[in-house]
């Protein structure tokens, strides 16, 4: 049987492309379920119908040009109905919701490595999402060069991706920047390291996360 979340618990995952948020997530996805609790694994861009459109406009390499702030705004549209339709939602009936990638990308990829304003972006996410922040956030940081030696030779490469490192460097150290101020919320992982050592360090964060909100471990 299902046990929920008191509250609900909104976990994301952060960082550049490579880092491995992808198999963390879905680790810490098995962990939470395991535990009896239901959780909902979601993601930005790309969470609902519309975020679906918008991620294939926004990613794939033949469609048109886009200026940076129209890249915002796609970005904040799709957030406002994942928040809306999806995220919320889960959470008002008590579930674990973890989204790969949320509020932070558009500090590190639109502040950050298109240098928008880092102010500017962070309004943007307040109103997109009405206020809704993540009880912790995962940043698996490393070198983004590293990082994209970690891709499969054969994996397509989507428009961020074809950026040249500067922005990827530019949008790490967005992210590092970020979790400087919101230390109780963002916890920095070294994802340079292989990925049972990584998953550990998330685990024991996570343990102590529950443990906190007398959830989890029954
Ligand atoms: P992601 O789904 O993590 O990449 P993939 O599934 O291809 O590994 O993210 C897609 C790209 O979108 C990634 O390069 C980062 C970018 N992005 C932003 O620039 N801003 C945002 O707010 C978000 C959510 C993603």
């Amino acid at each position: 049987m299902s046990a929920n979340c008191q509250r609900g618990l909104f976990l994301t995952f952060e960082g550049v492309d490579g880092v491995g948020k992808t198999t963390q997530a879905q680790r810490l996805r098995d962990y939470l379920s395991a535990q009896g609790l239901t959780v909902l694994m979601t993601r930005e861009p790309g969470g609902t119908p519309l975020g679906g459109a918008i991620r294939r406009l926004l990613l794939d390499p033949s469609a048109p040009h886009i200026g940076k702030r129209a890249e915002a705004l796609l970005y904040s549209a799709d957030r406002a109905e994942h928040v809306a339709d999806v995220i919320r939602p889960a959470l008002e009936r008590s579930e674990c919701v973890i989204s790969d990638r949320y509020t932070d990308s558009s500090v590190g990829y639109q502040g950050g490595g298109r240098e928008l304003s880092r102010r500017d972006i962070e309004r943007l996410n307040e109103w997109a999402t009405d206020g809704l922040q993540p009880d912790r956030t995962y940043l698996l940081d490393m070198d983004p060069a590293a990082a994209r030696r970690r891709f499969a030779v054969s994996r397509e490469t989507d428009r961020l991706e074809s950026e040249p490192n500067p922005f990827q460097n530019r949008a790490r150290q967005a992210f590092l920047d970020l979790a400087k101020r919101h230390r109780d919320r963002i916890a920095v992982i070294d994802a340079s390291r292989g990925i049972d050592e990584v998953w550990s360090a998330i685990r024991t964060n996570i343990d102590a996360l529950l443990a906190t909100r007398k959830i989890g471990s029954r």
